[in-house]
């Protein structure tokens, strides 16, 4: 099941920025969904459509069932805006009950809910300091607790690692990890690749508010899914020919066979074999989500607006 499904979502602000370009999405119910792309491809715009903070100039399909815009269907989701900020006076635990507060949450309830989610964070032992005196890992620990208040189905979290140190990036995925194994989808935007590969089950590739691609990681590194074969000593010309003929290409005492897979590239180590050529080496290699990134979107977009 879908818990995002739309179509044709069209948004220009005012001053002639096109921010997206008739996007279509699916995000399936449970997953980590990363929505990826440089900055200013139009991710945090999609987040503000959803969540009904910019109107869109045209938005067709539902979010849980319901279309876009149905303000009820709010109560069901969570959300850490992209920089969010929190005031430095308040404690991590104070925080989270003002916004629990501010979501309907009766008091006593939001003592209970506080303790659960600071648990959940890690942040237990530092709810009652300032957030004054956190680091940028623990404040956006404290950012994902506030997004959980109100039991969401679905949690946008947008940017949530940036400026966060590696070992905080580690945590914070451990915790995005534990929010899925409740049973929330949690949809993430980031220009950062590398750290959501692990985590991601599925992605979506944005690029001057336009879709690059969307589907799983498996799925979209598979094209570019090739065999490595280290030979030693040469090739007869007769056989480089059959070689070439079987889709390897030579190089250097390297054979590269594109988008086969392992069982079927044993003929072409029979033939090599047949001539006494010695293998040194047979290996699968898969391009990553970066690399994968980098040759989907126009080389202006990365890294022309980095923050
Ligand atoms: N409130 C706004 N008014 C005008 N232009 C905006 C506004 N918000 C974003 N933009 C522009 O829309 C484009 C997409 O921005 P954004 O959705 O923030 O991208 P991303 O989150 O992928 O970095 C950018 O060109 C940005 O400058
Ligand atoms: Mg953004």
């Amino acid at each position: 099941m879908n818990v995002i499904d739309i179509h044709d979502v069209w948004k220009t602000y005012r001053g002639g920025v096109q921010a997206l370009g008739g996007i279509s999405l699916q995000v399936p119910q449970g997953q980590i969904f990363g929505f990826l792309g440089p900055n200013g491809a139009g991710k945090s715009t999609l987040v503000k459509v959803l969540t009904s903070i910019v109107k869109p100039n045209k938005c067709q399909g539902t979010m849980l069932g319901m279309p876009i815009g149905h303000k009820p269907t709010l109560a069901k989701v969570g959300y850490l805006p992209e920089h969010a900020r929190f005031p430095e006076y308040l404690k991590g635990r104070e925080v989270i009950q003002y916004v629990a507060g501010l979501s309907g949450v009766p008091k006593s309830r939001a003592r209970v809910k506080a303790d659960e989610l600071l648990e959940l964070v890690g942040m237990s032992d530092w709810a009652n300091k300032k957030m004054g005196t956190y680091s940028k890992g623990m404040k956006q620990r404290i950012g994902l607790a506030q997004a959980l208040v109100n039991d969401p189905e679905i949690v946008f979290l947008d940017e949530p690692t940036d400026g966060v140190d590696p070992r905080g990036r580690k945590e914070m995925r451990d915790v995005l990890e534990k929010m899925r194994d409740q049973g929330r989808t949690v949809f993430i935007n980031s220009h950062l690749l590398g750290e959501l590969e692990m985590i991601c089950d599925s992605v979506a590739i944005m690029d001057r508010g336009t879709l690059v691609t969307q589907g799983s990681i498996a799925e979209l590194t598979a094209k570019s899914q090739r065999i490595e074969l280290d030979y030693q000593g040469s090739l007869s010309p007769d056989l480089t020919q059959r070689l070439h003929s079987m889709g390897a290409e030579s190089a250097q005492q390297t054979l590269t066979i594109y988008q086969k897979s392992i069982p079927e590239v044993q003929s072409i180590i029979d033939a090599l074999r047949k001539e006494q050529v010695t293998i040194a080496r047979v290996q699968e290699v898969r391009q990553n989500l970066e690399d994968f990134f980098i040759s989907s979107v126009s080389t202006e977009g990365v890294g022309g607006t980095q923050n």
